[in-house]
C-alpha cells in the first residue's frame, strides 16, 4: 500500500494505472484517470476518463464498466432552504469569511452513493445523481443527467434522463442478469462470438451448466 502523499508524487511521473494497480490489486484505471477519484472501489478492468468524479467515498463500481470524460457519481449537494447556498454557512472556509463554529449550522451534504453495476457504458458530460442505482449492462448518453435509478440494461439519455430503449429482449436481458459472464474467468467467455448475443447466452449457459456439475462456484 501507497501512502496517499506517496501516491500523489508518484502519480507525476508514472501513470496512474500502475499506482492504482500497486494500490489494490484488482482495480484498473485508465491512465489518465485523476486521483481524486480514489474513494471509489471500482471493480475489475472497470475505467474512466479524465474529469471523472465521486463525492461519496461509499461509491461502487462494477467490473468492466467504460465511464467517459468528465462523469460525476453523486456530485454532494449544498443546502437548499439555508439564507444562503455557500458553504460559508456550515463549513470550515478556505475562501470568503471563516465564521466562528458557534455561528455555523450543521449540513452534511453527502447524500446516499451511487452504485454502478457490471458491463455500464456511461457516456461523456454525464451526471449520475446522488443515491441513484444503476443496472447491470446499462447505457447513459451522453450529456444526461441521471435522476432516477436504471433498469438493468436499459439505454438512458437527455436532462433529466429518461428511457430511450432497452439492449435486447427481456428473455435475453434476464439470461444474462443470470449468467453474469464478468464473473466467469475471461478464459471461459473470451471465445464466445460477441457480436451474437443470442449464441453468447446459449454458450454462457453451457459454461455454467458444465462449472455446475463440477460443483465449481464463480
Ligand atoms: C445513446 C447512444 C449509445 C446511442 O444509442 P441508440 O439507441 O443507438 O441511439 P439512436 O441514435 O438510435 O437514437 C435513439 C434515440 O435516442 C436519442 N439520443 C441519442 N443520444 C442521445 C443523448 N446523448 N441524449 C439524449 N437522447 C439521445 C435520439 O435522439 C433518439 O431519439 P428519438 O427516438 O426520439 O429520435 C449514443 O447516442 C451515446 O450517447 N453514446 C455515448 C457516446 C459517448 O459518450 N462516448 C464517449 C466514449 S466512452
Amino acid at each position: 500500500m501507497f501512502p496517499l502523499a506517496l501516491k500523489r508524487f508518484l502519480c507525476n511521473f508514472i501513470p496512474v494505472r500502475e499506482v492504482r494497480k500497486r494500490a489494490r490489486k484488482r482495480v484498473v484505471f485508465a491512465h489518465y484517470i485523476k486521483i481524486r477519484s480514489r474513494k471509489c472501489k471500482m471493480g475489475y478492468a472497470s475505467y474512466a476518463g479524465e474529469g471523472f468524479g465521486v463525492s461519496n467515498k461509499e461509491t461502487t463500481v462494477g467490473k468492466y464498466c467504460s465511464i467517459a470524460r468528465n462523469v460525476w457519481l453523486g456530485p454532494s449537494q449544498h443546502p437548499i432552504d439555508f439564507l444562503s447556498t455557500h458553504p460559508v454557512m456550515y463549513l470550515d472556509m478556505p475562501y470568503g469569511p471563516n465564521l466562528p463554529p458557534e455561528c455555523r449550522c450543521k449540513f452534511d451534504g453527502e447524500k446516499p452513493p451511487c452504485h454502478i453495476g457490471n458491463d455500464v457504458w456511461i457516456g461523456i458530460n454525464s451526471v449520475i445523481m446522488d443515491g441513484v442505482t444503476v443496472g447491470d449492462g446499462a447505457i447513459v448518453a451522453s450529456n444526461s443527467v441521471v435522476t432516477k435509478d436504471v433498469p438493468p440494461y436499459a439505454i438512458v439519455g437527455g436532462v433529466p434522463a429518461k428511457l430511450i430503449r432497452y439492449r435486447f429482449s427481456p428473455e435475453i436481458i434476464e439470461a444474462l442478469l443470470e449468467l453474469r459472464w464478468w464473473d466467469l474467468p475471461v478464459e471461459k467467455w473470451k471465445n464466445l462470438p460477441f457480436n451474437d448475443v443470442p449464441r453468447c447466452v446459449e454458450e454462457l449457459r453451457k459454461i455454467r451448466a458444465a462449472e455446475a456439475a463440477s460443483g465449481a462456484g464463480h
